[in-house]
């Protein structure tokens, strides 16, 4: 047998070797990109399987306008999300499920075959959705302080959430608003941790038990910003936070401690900086601190292009700086795709290591495990789920809660339900004066027909009927006036107020007139304030017989008339101090700079019947 003839049996043999181990190692390739989660160890497996692009892909969330189906398959895109008011053509169950499917699908069909999870911004239950109940915002549940309905409240808007076939909650913001010229401050349970930490453990218990991942924000010290620090022109929004550590530690990290205790599963970076550094890019609070000191295992993510304000010459320095500093999923609604060619350069150039990387898809792929996502990744709609009587009701409850007594002379209230009641004021019928902002819109809208609910006035009506004016001209036959003055809708930075009066710029400006004509009449007067904050009212309480807080108390406006007919007590306190004069707008017993000598009103103040 020739040395060719034997090599030739040899090399066929070797071959055929080396062609079995190839197939095989292709087919355990494939098999491995699409191998299935179904225990909790197979995340590990799967993440050895997964390219480069593909963990990239898991670590973008893209805004639902800004992204097609082919482009989710395309990218293995983990998250997609809904800015505020970002809704499908068809805003209803039905609608949102099928964009829903949609997207799962394609990521579905993705070489990773992980599907995506969808983030929105639910604050005062689904407010992006027509007919979704809409709760008071957390100022309003702060006054309330009861712990048991916001167990109820994170609940039903993780029960509506599903009902749309979305798995993930931009809520609670665990915020202590220490100077309510924030515009934020609506957002905010209280200027006081205690009081917080009490409300959000339930909240996230009763939104997550709905398969809902909750998102305790935003880390951290986004309340206690200074004055005239604000970013994008804001006067306070996205500022600096100038406290010491021991401070930061000592207000703001008990809140977190909290969530984390209560697994929450997701935590959002705060815009603000403390001093100086901004959060984006603060390794030491999100890795050393609150991943490894507070042992938080869950998904940080970044708010809308809070990248892009971290201090640092190019995006892609910014990039590496915020993914080192341990955030895992980047909120990038617009750039996702350049975000995601800037990450992979930057592993290959070892600026972020792969070890980061797999970190962060550990994390993410455990949230959509812990979601049952990889069991049931497609949605169906539940449109009878969406603001129904159940749900209503407790919103009611929420509101009537909420509610805080500030002045009864003569104990004008309650109203008795055979007087002659003339009801006056902008925010007297109007739901998106009741709503605020966050509601349909990302500013929300000033104006009855946004969603579905019940102003002040149909409730009022439905207790009065003949009885009820809401007519000037009715003045004369009136035993008492009600009238009802509001802020208008504002979010964020927007919401920014230097000297809150009510005239200033985020008050509606006819309040003063109303409450001018109303003096002249010289009958008892009644006031409701609908705002996301106290306001300046020194000039003016001396003329009103009752005063009455609001808040902004969302669609179940009958909570109001439950309460001022006496159906009800009043319960609610205030979870905020009430300043006299702007300069006290700051004050809070938090930072000790609380003398409690000449406040309008007490942290913690409230009458009852
Ligand atoms: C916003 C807010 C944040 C929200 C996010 C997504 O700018 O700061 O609270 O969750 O963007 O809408």
């Amino acid at each position: 047998m020739s040395k060719l003839t034997h090599n030739k049996r040899f090399i066929p043999s070797f071959l055929v070797i080396v062609i079995l181990i190839g197939i095989g190692t292709i087919f355990i390739k494939n098999k491995s990109t699409t191998l299935e989660i179904t225990k909790e160890k197979d995340i590990t497996r799967k993440i050895k399987s997964m390219t480069l692009e593909e963990k990239v892909g898991q670590m973008l969330q893209a805004e639902r306008s800004q992204i097609t189906p082919q482009e989710i398959q395309k990218y293995n895109i983990g998250s997609i999300l809904s800015g505020g008011g970002s809704s499908p053509n068809s805003n209803t169950a039905d609608g949102w499920v099928d964009m829903y499917n949609e997207m799962q699908q394609a990521a579905l069909n993705s070489s990773s075959g992980i599907p995506i999870i969808y983030g929105i911004d639910a604050v005062h239950g689904h407010n992006n959705v027509k007919n979704a109940t809409i709760f008071p915002h957390n100022i309003g549940l702060g006054a309330a302080n009861n712990p048991e309905l916001m167990y109820q409240i994170g609940a039903i808007t993780g029960k509506e959430i599903a009902a749309t076939g979305l798995n993930w909650d931009f809520s609670p913001a665990v915020s202590l608003a220490q100077d309510i010229r924030w515009g934020r401050t609506y957002e905010s349970l209280s200027e006081n941790p205690r009081r917080v930490e009490g409300l959000i453990g339930n909240y996230i218990k009763g939104l997550q038990e709905q398969n809902i991942a909750a998102t305790a924000k935003h880390y951290i010290g986004d309340g206690h910003t200074t004055f005239g620090t604000g970013d994008n022109d804001y006067l306070i929004d996205r500022g600096d936070v100038q406290i010491t550590e021991e401070e930061l530690r000592e207000i703001h990290l008990p809140s977190y401690k909290e969530a984390v205790s209560n697994n929450v599963k997701t935590i959002m970076v705060s815009y603000n900086s403390v001093n100086k550094l901004k959060m984006h890019e603060n390794k030491y609070l999100i890795t050393d601190v609150l991943k490894e000191e507070l042992g938080f295992e869950g998904v940080v993510v970044s708010d809308w292009e809070g990248i892009n304000e971290i201090n640092a010459p190019t995006l892609e320095e910014k990039v590496a700086l915020a993914i080192n500093s341990g955030i895992d999923v980047l909120m990038q609604p617009y750039n996702w795709a350049e975000i995601y060619n800037i990450i992979i350069n930057s592993v290959n150039e070892s600026k972020i290591s792969e070890e980061r990387i797999d970190d962060a898809v550990y994390r993410i792929l455990k949230l959509k495990y812990d979601l049952d996502l990889f069991d049931n990744p497609m949605a169906k709609s539940q449109s009878d789920v969406l603001g129904n009587e159940e749900h209503r009701e407790i919103a009611r409850k929420a509101v009537r809660e909420s509610l805080v007594l500030l002045k009864n002379e003569e104990n004008i209230l309650p109203l008795s339900k055979d007087q002659k009641v003339l009801l006056v004021g902008p925010g007297s019928n109007n739901l998106g004066f009741q709503c605020g902002g966050w509601t349909m819109e990302w500013q929300g809208v000033e104006k009855n027909s946004l969603t579905y609910g019940t102003t002040i006035r149909e409730a009022f009506k439905s207790v009065l009927g003949e009885n009820l004016y809401t007519n000037f001209s009715k003045a004369e036959e009136a035993d008492v006036i009600v009238v009802v003055i509001a802020e208008k809708p504002y979010a964020e930075g927007f919401g920014d107020n230097e000297d809150l009066t009510l005239n200033s710029s985020t008050v509606y400006k006819n309040n003063i007139n109303t409450l001018e004509k109303v003096n002249e009449l010289g009958k008892p007067v009644v006031t409701i304030l609908l705002a996301g904050r106290p306001l300046l009212i020194d000039d003016y309480i001396e003329d009103w017989d009752a005063f009455v807080m609001g808040w902004l108390p969302g669609t179940e406006g009958n909570g109001v008339s439950d309460v001022l007919f006496g159906d009800y007590n009043f319960k609610g306190t205030l979870p905020m101090t009430w300043p006299k004069t702007i300069d006290q707008a700051d004050d809070s017993m938090i930072m000790e700079n609380y003398d409690g000598a000449n406040y309008q009103f007490e942290y913690d103040f409230g009458l009852v019947y």
